[in-house]
Formats: structure tokens, sequence, C-alpha cells
């Protein structure tokens, strides 16, 4: 586990009014995933919580599947442009934060994108089991994140900073926490990151 305490990788975000880092081809893929492996596992009774939701593309997305849905993000800007996407009637709640909410479960809790951002290693497992507790019975939590194969790598991009973490870093906690790995799609291995691959896993809490 890397042992980076003291820069603050939300801080950035605080204010972010773009997402979307990487290549467009990434992000329909990052979403033909979502309808291929979690729409199916979605029934018209399920509740969503997606945990740094940004502009709430994603959210909304799967949200057509559910009964209702929460988008929390750390981003007032990326959650009034959500809000402001979202035709009045939907079935999605919108919220600005930086912890999911306490003491709630949800069918499916998404976290895309976003546990990379969170640099202090305290807090990285704090949210995780968090959002671990978040996932009812039964229940499954989707993550995407970029994992490193070898050490915990800290890079610095043009504007913001990441934590790519091991997958053991993830593993082991939401296995405390009474959550398995179940499904791993590969989504893309950027040529210049031979050592770090993007993924969205999904995870499951027995019922
Ligand atoms: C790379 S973007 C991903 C957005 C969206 N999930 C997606 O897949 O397109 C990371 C998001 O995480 C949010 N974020 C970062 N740290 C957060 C925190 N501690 N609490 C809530 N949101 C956070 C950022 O504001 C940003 O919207």
């Amino acid at each position: 586990m890397a042992g980076t305490e003291t820069t603050d990788g939300a801080s950035f975000w605080v204010d972010s009014t773009d997402t979307h880092k990487a290549d467009a081809g990434y992000y329909e893929r990052a979403a033909s995933a979502l309808r291929q492996l979690v729409v199916p596992r979605l029934t018209s009774n399920a509740r969503l919580l997606d945990f740094g939701c940004g502009n709430g593309e994603y959210t909304r997305l799967l949200a057509t599947h559910c009964r209702e849905a929460i988008g929390i993000d750390v981003s007032a800007p990326l959650i009034d442009e959500a809000r402001s996407s979202t035709p009045a009637g939907e079935n999605v709640r919108w919220a600005v934060d930086e912890r999911p909410p306490v003491g709630e479960t949800f069918d499916v809790v998404a976290c895309m994108g976003v546990l990379v951002c969170v640099l202090a290693d305290t807090q990285f497992r704090q949210l995780l089991e968090h959002l671990a507790q978040c996932v009812a019975p039964g229940g499954t939590m989707v993550l995407r994140e970029t994992l490193s194969w070898g050490e915990p790598q800290l890079v610095e991009h043009a504007d913001y900073v990441s934590l790519y973490r091991t997958p053991l870093d993830y593993l082991q906690p939401l296995a405390n926490a009474g959550i398995q790995l179940v499904h791993d799609e590969h989504l893309v291995t950027w040529s210049s990151d031979a050592e770090r691959s993007n993924h969205l896993w999904l995870l499951e809490r027995p019922a």
C-alpha cells in the first residue's frame, strides 16, 4: 500500500467541470460495459448509488433500469450539470458530498474513476469500507479503476494527480467487508502505461 498521506486529491475535483480526461473511445467502451454487464443485473425495483458520479451520464444510463438512483459528487459544478441535464420527474436525486450516505443500502453501488483520486491511504480505506457498507445483501458493487500490476504508482497528470493502487489494495478490504469479485472486465491498457490497466469490476455481497 502506498504511503502518500499529505496530498489532497479531491481538491482538484471540487471545482471540476470536466471528467473526460481520456480519449472518447474509452468512455464509449465504459458505457458499453455497463450496458452489457450491469444493466442485466438491474430490476425495476432496484436502488442505485453512483458515488463520484461526475456529470451523471452513467448514473442516468443505469437509472433508466432502476426504481430510483442517487448521484453524489464532491464537485458542485458537475452536480449542477447533472441536475440540469435530468428531465423533471426522472428517478434520480443529486447531491454534493464527499462521503456516501450513512445507514442506507443500495442494490447497486457504482464508484467509477473515483478511488484513484483519493490519495491518502486512510481516506481510501475508509471510503472503500463505507461504500461496501452501502451494498445491500445480494447487491452488486461496480468499480471502474486503473490498477497497477507492480507497486502503487502516484502519477502527476497535467492538472491532477492519481494514485494507481494494486488489485489487492481494493480486494483485501472488500473481502474483509464481505464483498467478493465476481467479474473482471479489462477495458483498456494505454500504450504508455504497460504496468497498469483499466478495469470494470463487478463485486457481490452474498444474499
Ligand atoms: C474521473 S471522474 C469520474 C466521473 C464518473 N464517475 C465517470 O465515470 O465518468 C472522478 C469523479 O470523482 C469525483 N470525486 C473525487 N473525489 C471525490 C470524493 N472524495 N467524494 C466524491 N466525489 C469525488 C470527482 O469530482 C469526479 O467527478
